[in-house]
């Protein structure tokens, strides 16, 4: 496994207070990695403290594997990110703008600004002033700025904070171009679950200083699935008959007399005439598990993550 960040045991304490306590945290190569918490839950001091904008109290962080023996530099040169807002010169244009950066940074070469405008879709907007920009475009030309240097590593907090639901869905679409183009991995923070839903391949919970879970997307979809309970008196002859009359295939027998039936939520009536059609006696149907929603609640104590 190969991993670009891991942190250990990393804390931040402002005064008495812990905004960071203890967060192992593990992001292999190619992950999008979702960091959801709700506001105030310490996301962006967490992010700071890995572009090493301000100093941890404890804690370790490992770039690039823990036997990486590469300097601070080395290591930043791997890396991008925006925490908090990007700002520009507004009376420049944004090909002026990367360039002015390009310079101060003393890196790339004048090609790579029309290279990364391009990547991010504003290659036709590269003479327009940054003042006419849309809130959207500004967030790309953000991310392009962060792209010059040709980072494996971009850390993004709240990128889509104050777009509009099309700005937000351009901007899913470049992280996962970038992801799947040019093996970008990502390290994202939201406090919307909605958003890291369609994004992330694996997600970090962080609540209160805390992260409560870590977990590939996948495992968490499974975990927060819903599915019709069906209690019958033979549930091999019932997984037999939704096999063979409604075509399903994605069951289980959650115990003896219960099967679990992850398809036709919307339909346990239908479920039900097939079943007792065919001599199944079925003492209850009914929708249970939990929307990845109601899963988070649960895991945050009942607190709305938004
Ligand atoms: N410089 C600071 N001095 C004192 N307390 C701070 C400082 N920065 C953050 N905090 C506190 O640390 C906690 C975590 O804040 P942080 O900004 O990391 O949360 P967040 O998850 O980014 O929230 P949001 O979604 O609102 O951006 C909060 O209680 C906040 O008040
Ligand atoms: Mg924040």
């Amino acid at each position: 496994m190969s991993y670009v960040l891991q942190t250990h045991r990393l804390s931040k304490r402002y005064g008495n207070k812990l905004a960071v306590e203890n967060i192992n945290m593990n992001i292999r190569q190619g992950d999008i990695y979702g960091f959801l918490g709700q506001n105030g839950a310490g996301k962006t001091t967490t992010l700071r403290m890995i572009m090493g904008l301000i100093r941890p109290t404890a804690g370790e962080i490992d770039w690039f594997g823990s036997s990486s023996t590469a300097g601070r530099n080395e290591t930043m040169a791997r890396i991008g990110g925006i925490i908090e807002y990007p700002g520009f010169y507004l009376n420049l244009s944004a090909a002026d703008n990367l360039e002015v950066h390009r310079r101060l940074m003393g890196m790339g070469n004048k090609e790579s600004i029309d290279e990364v405008l391009a990547s991010v879709g504003l290659l036709g907007a590269r003479n327009q002033r940054v003042k006419e920009y849309s809130l959207g475009m500004k967030q790309r030309l953000g991310i392009a700025r962060s792209l010059l240097h040709h980072p494996e590593f971009l850390v993004l907090d709240e990128p889509t904070n104050g777009l509009d639901p099309a700005g937000i869905k351009e901007v899913r679409q470049l992280f996962l171009d970038l992801a799947r183009q040019r093996g970008i991995t990502f390290l994202i923070s939201s406090h919307l679950l909605g958003e890291i839903e369609q994004l992330a391949t694996r997600v970090g919970i962080v609540h209160g200083g805390r992260l409560l879970e870590e977990v590939d997307y996948e495992v968490l979809q499974r975990k927060s699935r819903r599915y019709l309970e069906i209690r019958v008196g033979d549930d091999k002859r019932a997984a037999y008959i939704l096999e063979q009359r409604l075509g399903v295939s994605d069951y289980l027998v959650a115990a003896p007399g219960v099967l679990r039936l992850y398809e036709m939520l919307d339909e346990p009536s239908k479920v039900n005439r097939t079943l007792t059609g065919e001599g199944i006696a079925v003492e209850e149907i009914k929708r249970a598990g939990d929307s990845l929603e109601d899963y988070f609640l649960k895991l945050t104590g009942g607190d709305p993550l938004v």
